[in-house]
């Protein structure tokens, strides 16, 4: 780690042919989404609510009042959208299935028509030359299931195993690459400690176990799907790369302790068969007790990955700070001493994230340093949501800054590649604007824009970079 990190991707000992990096033969580059954030269909179909549904509702959470009920309506467009994808020359296209489509309340029978919905997927995909890729849990966890616990108690794991079970028997011959989670981080800690996601509480140990409880559900999955299916199965995680805001002893502790709290906690048990041996310093009484682990749950935990999915966007800055709470029966698994904001000096995009790409690189590096073990590497998500990303008066849509974030964020990963860690593919986030969680509609990461009043899709320069990109990539390799 250091204070500050610079922008060196573009140093001169970058692989770069006709000024695009070069990648390995064998490569993929793919697009990736979730089914709340682009479906819509709510209704449709038989799907039940999700905790998604349930907190759009909650007044003053989404900006705008915006929920993802019709989002861009890719429940009925998708043949449209794979047909644009298909022009894109995706190798791969990672979407999520939505559990309440597949069982309405979490529990019980498959839900044929919405099984359906992702069979059809499955085959226009394969038929276009596109590889599946299937995440299982994209966060729209069925409601049903919140309101027995949801991830803070265990039997939503059982739940999981049993819809996993379900969807591994229906799609299991034709999907290429199974993620078991996305972003457990989000889910545990945004979802049930910071609140800003659904479910939207503030808790402690409860938390905790759900932190657990995912990392446990990602296993039983992982079994299950390695056993009976053909696809090459991982997780898809959002590892951060943290920077002490100083080198002042107590600013280096508080980034030890969010080290825990965003990394460790999941890739410990999952590539060491260990938990974190800094958790006492980070959670102190919250995790005294630990009851939800039980003997045995790390052997379930630790099966072998095929790759490790990474969802890499921004570094985070970090300093000390007070607790929030002084009292530890009340305080939130977030509150560790620490704040985290954003380093200056840079370029920040539409969410004000900092643009940083050699942190990328970095991350990787450091993660191979850190785990010999490491699995080959999957960039599951990267990508960046731009202010003025709507069609000029040409009706085309110059997101030059998308591309030059894609651009470095690509070389950066050459880098890395460069330093001898096994990188496999790409998935940019995202194929197509879409609902971005709390932020509603209002922030746009696509390839593609959406006009939502109109659902028109017109693919922005970006989309046209990247399919340069592909080809270029595909001809290269060619004997
Ligand atoms: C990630 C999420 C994804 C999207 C991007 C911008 O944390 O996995 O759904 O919202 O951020």
């Amino acid at each position: 780690m250091s204070a500050s990190e610079t922008d060196r991707s573009l140093s001169p000992d970058v692989s770069v042919s006709g000024g695009l990096p070069v990648f390995p033969r064998g490569f993929f580059f793919g697009a990736a989404t979730a089914s709340y954030q682009i479906e819509g269909g709510a209704g449709e179909d038989g799907r039940g609510p999700s905790i998604w549904d349930t907190y759009c509702r909650r007044p003053g959470r989404i900006t705008g009042g915006a929920s993802g009920d019709v989002a861009c309506d890719h429940y009925h467009r998708w043949p449209e959208d794979i047909a644009l994808m298909k022009d894109l020359g995706l190798d791969t296209y990672r979407f999520s299935i939505a559990w309440p489509r597949i069982q309405p309340t979490g529990t019980g029978p498959a839900n044929t028509p919405g099984l359906d919905f992702y069979d059809r997927l499955v085959d226009a995909l394969l038929d276009a030359g596109i590889t599946p890729a299937a995440t299982l849990y994209h966060w729209d966890l069925p409601q049903a299931l919140e309101d027995t616990g949801g991830w803070r108690v265990r039997s939503t794991v059982d739940a999981f195993t049993d819809y996993t079970r379900i969807v591994a028997e229906r799609l299991g011959d034709r999907v290429g690459r199974w993620f078991t989670l996305n972003e457990p981080f989000c889910t545990a800690f945004v979802g049930h400690a910071i609140g800003r996601h659904a479910p939207g509480t503030r808790e402690g140990t409860p938390a905790l176990a759900a932190a657990h409880h995912l990392l446990l559900a990602h296993g039983h999955a992982a079994r299950i799907l390695k056993d009976t299916t053909r696809g090459d199965v991982g997780i898809a995680l959002n590892p951060d790369r943290l920077l002490p805001a100083t080198h002042d002893p107590a600013d280096l502790a508080a980034c030890a302790r969010a080290e825990t709290l965003h990394n460790t906690i999941w890739l410990d048990p999952l590539l060491a068969h260990r938990y974190p041996t800094t958790e006492t310093d980070t959670w102190g009484p919250l995790i005294q007790d630990p009851t939800w682990r039980h003997d045995g749950d790390l052997d379930i935990i630790t099966t072998p990955l095929d790759f490790l999915g990474i969802n890499y966007y921004r570094p985070i800055t970090i300093a000390h700070t007070p607790h929030q709470d002084p009292d530890p029966t009340t305080r939130t698994a977030t509150d560790i001493r620490a704040t985290e904001t954003w380093q200056d000096g840079v370029r920040h995009t539409a969410m004000d994230w900092p643009v940083v790409p050699s942190s990328l690189t970095d991350l990787l590096t450091d993660l191979k340093h850190r785990y010999p073990t490491l699995p080959p590497i999957v960039i599951t998500e990267n990508g960046s949501a731009e202010h003025g990303d709507t069609p000029g008066p040409d009706g085309r849509i110059h997101d030059t800054d998308r591309i030059t974030y894609l651009h470095t964020h690509l070389t950066a990963l050459t880098h890395a590649i460069n330093n001898g860690i096994d990188i496999r593919g790409y998935y940019a986030w995202s194929l197509m604007d879409n609902f971005e969680w709390a932020h509603g509609y209002t922030k746009r990461f696509g390839l593609i824009h959406i006009d939502y009043t109109t659902q028109t899709r017109t693919p922005k320069d970006s989309y046209h970079w990247y399919h340069h990109l592909i080809t270029h990539h595909h001809n290269t390799h060619t004997p």
